[in-house]
């Protein structure tokens, strides 16, 4: 079931998911949380470093696993996504970094890190809440549209427009590694709560198609609507096209 908040700007929408999360944290101290990167979460990642540096959430106890990282990356190169989550969140809380989670997009063996992955996930217990932001082109973490969901994390070839979105954040155009590692979405459908945040009318499509559309693998976030406990905080321009 996806219950649906409809928020009025990007700030709200932050707001509500650190409200979310922080819930999570409050009732459960050594929480796992599953993580995302990209644009949207970092409003929310701000709110919740406000209110750590306030005494109102602490982070000792939490674990995370983040969805996903570019093969071929270091986790110290500007563009990684460990290094995002260290400087947007990690190292600005009272988290221990050895129960931060991110995939090795160094790993010799990546199959073997892939299998290593989701059991980690499972060791940890399972995910507690997973964070995830919505591509363009309705990826989840970095499940691209594809003829078949796959379940385990797993290797993927980024598509054109997913490569073109995430340009901004390399230097140039080309730097941009054409491969990922990225939790599948059985792994993903196995959070007990999911809590998705999207802004911006240029997103209004894939919220429609995932959220109001059939479950096709082409639209990778149209599966959240089979998992019994989804939350969608989305703004207005995100929710144009859909009558709710
Ligand atoms: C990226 C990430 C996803 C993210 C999505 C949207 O490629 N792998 O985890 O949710 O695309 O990104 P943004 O929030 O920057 O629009």
């Amino acid at each position: 079931m996806v219950r649906i908040y409809a928020v009025e700007d990007e700030r709200q929408m932050s707001r509500k998911a650190a409200n979310l999360i922080s819930a999570q944290v409050i009732l459960k101290p050594d929480a796992v949380l599953g993580l995302a990167t990209g644009s949207s979460p970092i409003g929310t990642y701000r709110q919740l470093v406000e209110w750590y540096e306030k005494g109102d959430i602490d982070f000792s106890e939490v674990r995370t696993v983040n969805l996903d990282e570019y093969l071929g990356l270091d986790g110290r190169s500007s563009a990684s996504y460990r290094r995002f989550m260290n400087e947007y969140l990690f190292g600005k809380i009272n988290i221990n970094i050895d129960n931060t989670h991110v995939p090795n997009g160094l790993a010799e063996n990546v199959d073997r890190e892939c299998r290593d992955y989701d059991r980690l996930v499972e060791e940890l217990g399972g995910i507690d809440l997973q964070l995830l932001g919505l591509g363009h082109n309705g990826h989840i973490g970095f499940n691209e549209p594809a003829d078949a969901f796959e379940n385990g994390t797993h290797v993927v070839d980024l598509t054109e427009s997913t490569i073109n979105a995430n340009a901004r954040l390399f230097a140039r155009r080309e730097d941009v590694p054409r491969r990922a590692i990225t939790m599948g979405v059985g792994t993903i459908l196995q959070a007990r709560k999911i809590l998705v945040i999207v802004s911006g009318e240029d997103k209004a499509r894939a919220v429609r198609d995932a959220f109001f559309g059939p479950v096709t693998s082409r639209v990778p976030a149209s599966i959240l609507q089979l998992h019994r406990d989804v939350i969608l905080v989305a703004d207005a321009g995100a929710l144009r096209l859909c009558r709710i």
